[in-house]
């Protein structure tokens, strides 16, 4: 069984002398699952499923591997009535600085130790980092493209979608929450977000299923999306929502050095033909733009589907939504974003890079957009869109990594589109500077 005792040193004030039992690898004990996000310099969240419903669990955090010193515990939440799902936000940490994490589950008077992983803080203001991303995994693959991701030591993994393909299109909570269980069971995917923060959006086969939109006219079809929200909330940990608990659509914003990252949700407020973002949620990314514009020379849309594309009103990316596409551009253009938006993007299964050449839609041009293709994590090869200035590469086992080099007066900008064997995929390189 391999499994080590230690005892943790009392800690001020917080924790009794408690024995700690470890379990074999990838067996979490009570936990099912846990992972963190909405990860700042100073705070995240952690999300915990624990395999029996109404526990008492305990977040414990340590600088130390082996949680012997300044172990620290966070105050206890409460499981809500039908569930194992607990949410945790954790403040007062340090930037750039690695925290271990476990719980202690507590239940029918017995209390049993689970140590899940560890966490990094962002850094503040300028300052170099890597983030990961990535969408289209079938559901739980064990691929060990995870393992690679994992390896590159990213301080974010940006899942762009496709999380599963369960294409759950009713309403169905047990059924929802199971997904996301199901990909957690993966021992591959289970290390990746138990070692490093997620910052996730749903594209289409996790949200309601294969191209679905936000349209809802009958009360099914209405309790299906608002129960594909409620899931998502519950079992996510993920940065406040542009709109609030409780309302559509799951767009969010956070910063990353110098860098303001903006998801929106693609699929919600989706009207085929019409918009992709829905009137509010373009509202509120325009906002986002320009509030950020202010303060962070780098801005980075994580907009699920590709951009680039000749007008066809048929297909389900901007190419189908090109009056939409034309309005953001301008819009891009009128902020004098160029040179400082980029585009990272899913849905379609390849590696694609455009470096601006062939992703200006303003009225005359003057708003090249550097744009990065990266998937499929574990799918069949699709390709959609184009031309690219880069290779287009469908495929499995692909992932993007985006290095951010900032010393305060331009921010150095390194792409590459990854391979399974950690490889950077032929010609899938791509730099660009931002001043400021
Ligand atoms: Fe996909």
């Amino acid at each position: 069984m391999n499994r080590r005792v230690f005892i943790a040193a009392a800690a001020a004030g917080t924790l009794a002398l408690t024995v700690r039992r470890s379990h074999p690898a990838g067996d979490l004990g009570p936990v099912m699952y846990a992972w963190c996000g909405a990860m700042t310099p100073v705070s995240c969240r952690v999300v915990v499923r624990t395999k029996f419903p109404s526990p008492t669990v305990r977040l414990i955090i340590s600088q130390e591997e082996d949680f012997k010193d300044s172990t620290k515990s966070i105050a206890q939440a409460s499981a809500e009535p039908t569930g194992c799902h607990l949410t945790f936000e954790v403040t007062k940490l340090s930037p750039k600085t690695v925290y271990f994490y476990g719980f202690e589950v507590t239940a029918d008077g017995k209390t049993e130790w689970a140590n899940v992983g560890r966490f990094q803080t962002f850094p503040e203001g300028a300052a170099d980092f890597q983030v990961a991303f990535a969408s289209c995994a079938r559901t739980g693959s064990t691929s060990p493209v995870f393992d690679t991701i994992a390896r590159n030591n990213p301080d974010l993994f940006i899942h762009m979608g496709d999380f599963h393909y369960e294409n759950i299109a009713l309403e169905a909570p047990a059924l929802r929450r199971d997904a996301y269980a199901l990909v957690h069971a993966s021992e591959t995917q289970s290390y990746l977000y138990r070692h490093f923060p997620i910052g996730y959006i749903w594209d289409d086969h996790d949200y309601l299923g294969n191209n679905t939109d936000g349209v809802a006219v009958t009360p099914a079809q209405k309790r299906a999306k608002t129960d594909a929200r409620l899931t998502y909330q519950q079992c996510v940990p993920h940065y406040p929502l542009a709109f609030g608990d409780g309302d559509f659509p799951i767009g969010q914003a956070f910063t990353l050095g110098r860098a303001r990252f903006i998801l929106t949700d693609n699929r919600s407020e989706k009207i085929p033909g019409d918009t992709m973002l829905g009137v509010a949620q373009k509202k509120w990314f325009k906002d986002e733009i320009r509030a950020a514009k202010t303060k962070h020379p780098l801005i980075v849309w994580v907009n699920t589907v590709p951009w680039i594309g000749v007008p066809n009103s048929l297909v389900d990316f901007w190419a189908g939504y090109d009056a939409e596409r034309r309005e953001l551009a301008d819009f891009f253009k009128a902020e004098g974003l160029a040179g400082r938006l980029c585009i990272l993007s899913g849905d379609s299964h390849m590696l694609a890079i455009d470096d601006g050449s062939h992703s200006d839609y303003a009225t005359g041009g003057g708003m090249p957009i550097p744009v990065f293709q990266a998937a499929s994590l574990d799918q069949r090869p699709s390709a959609k869109g184009g031309p690219y200035s880069h290779p287009q590469i469908p495929g499995a086992g692909q992932f993007g990594l985006m290095q951010v080099r900032d010393n305060g007066k331009e921010i150095r900008v390194q792409w590459k589109g990854m391979t399974l064997d950690d490889k950077m995929a032929k010609g899938m390189g791509h730099e660009f500077i931002v001043k400021g």
